[in-house]
């Protein structure tokens, strides 16, 4: 397989009303010829929004995912959203396995192995997300938690196609800190190690997205980094200027 083609993802989070359409309609203006031929980008907003996206962003080549779903595809389980229900809504994609689900519905790698297995079945691309705290950072054992992460929450299965990872070191989100560049080519480089070994020829296609303070001005520098294929952005996300700009990197 030749290597992936770049991937920018803008997680919304809990941000964004209808009026935010209009940040969308600015980003699929700025998704110009010579953009679109080297990089993806995509857009996850709130599940509120995503019918919305998904109907706007249609025709754009501007990929629409969701930011969780439920393991089941129907059932008695209220406030809940399922994969089928995401792609119903013609989303393509889903974050599965945020640090903040993560933390905030103590999710463990068997739920987000649930989940990555949920969206298959409803024929999206599962954005996964792993990383370490920053405990774990200083204790040194950075790469042995990702490593259990990936064993965990990644199942058989997973292609170049159905599957993106986001390595998102969980001290670096919102917080303006990044780790050093070395430091992200160290886990990088890890992660490919594991994917390859697993999953062969597939684990060199799949795209594994840096997370964790990305902004046009730290963009550059981090998206060259070998083995970065992308980034998983979080509050740059919200203003088109500088979702485009973080993709005007490439
Ligand atoms: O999923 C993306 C995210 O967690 C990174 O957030 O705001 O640090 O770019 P942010």
């Amino acid at each position: 397989l030749p290597s992936p083609k770049p991937m920018i993802a803008g997680n919304w989070k809990m941000n964004g009303l209808k009026a935010s359409a209009a940040e969308l309609g600015q980003i699929m203006a700025g998704y110009g010829a010579d953009l679109r031929g080297k990089v993806d980008l995509a857009i996850c907003p709130p599940a509120t929004q995503l019918t919305t996206f998904a109907v706007v962003a249609l025709g754009s080549r501007v990929l629409i995912g969701a930011q969780d779903c439920h393991a089941k595809a129907s059932g008695a389980h209220t406030g809940d959203i399922s994969a089928e229900m995401v792609a119903d809504t013609g989303a393509t994609h889903v974050i599965v396995g945020h640090s903040e689900r993560r933390t905030d519905h103590a999710e463990t790698d068997a739920t987000v192995h649930a989940k990555a297995e949920a969206a298959w079945r409803a024929g999206l691309v599962a954005i996964l997300c792993i990383g370490e705290t920053e405990a774990e950072r200083r204790g040194g054992t950075t790469l042995s938690v990702v490593d259990t992460q990936l064993a965990g929450s990644v199942p058989e299965g997973a292609t170049a196609a159905n599957l993106v990872i986001a390595y998102e070191p969980v001290w670096a989100i919102g917080t303006g800190l990044t780790p050093s560049n070395a430091d992200i080519a160290e886990v990088h480089a890890h992660i490919r190690q594991r994917l390859v070994k697993r999953f062969g020829a597939e684990g060199e296609g799949m795209r594994i997205l840096y997370g964790g303070s990305v902004k046009p001005s730290n963009a550059g520098e981090i998206l060259k980094i070998a083995d970065v294929d992308g980034a998983l952005v979080g509050g740059a996300s919200l203003k088109a200027v500088d979702f485009l700009g973080i993709a005007a990197a490439y």
